[in-house]
């Protein structure tokens, strides 16, 4: 796709199952901002880095194959936390494979330094690139990534 130089560059933010419970969900694991907190810090850099974003959280994984399907009418590219079922949803994979955005994966947490089942990824090798570890920051970075790998596209 051709992106005109002075468009604003547009991104779809996914938030998979369980991140709506940010803040009440294991804060000594997850930390203790809350869901709108984190939205408002990737709004926040999004502003920052003149990224026009739509965020959307859903705890189904069919719902979320829907949005990546959906974004692209309008997105160049997608950031997305697929929670759980980074480590088994095959069918997401498929959906980023499909529909030819460039996806960079983020995790608040460092998923390979905890339980042996969270190290495997079946959603990275779709991507662009992972991003685990950084709290919110993750989604900031994410973004930037993301900004980085498009504006490449358009020189
Ligand atoms: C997570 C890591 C996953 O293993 C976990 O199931 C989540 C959150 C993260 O952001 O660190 O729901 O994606």
């Amino acid at each position: 796709m051709q992106i005109t130089p002075t468009s604003a560059l547009k991104i779809a933010v996914i938030h998979g199952p369980n991140l709506n419970l940010l803040g009440l969900r294991e804060p000594d694991i997850y930390g203790a901002d809350t869901f709108d907190d984190v939205n408002r810090k990737i709004e926040e850099r999004a502003r920052q880095l003149g990224l026009e974003i739509r965020i959307r959280q859903t705890n189904h994984e069919g719902e979320i194959i829907d949005i990546i399907h959906d974004a692209v009418n309008w997105a160049d590219g997608i950031v997305i936390n697929p929670g759980a079922y980074t480590h088994y949803a095959y069918a997401i994979a498929d959906a980023i494979r499909g529909v030819r955005l460039p996806v960079v994966e983020v995790h608040l947490t460092n998923v390979h330094a905890r339980e042996e089942w969270r190290h495997k990824s079946v959603i990275s090798p779709a991507t662009v690139g992972q991003i685990v570890g950084f709290g919110a920051e993750s989604y900031a970075l994410g973004l930037q990534a993301l900004r980085a790998v498009l504006l490449q596209g358009r020189s």
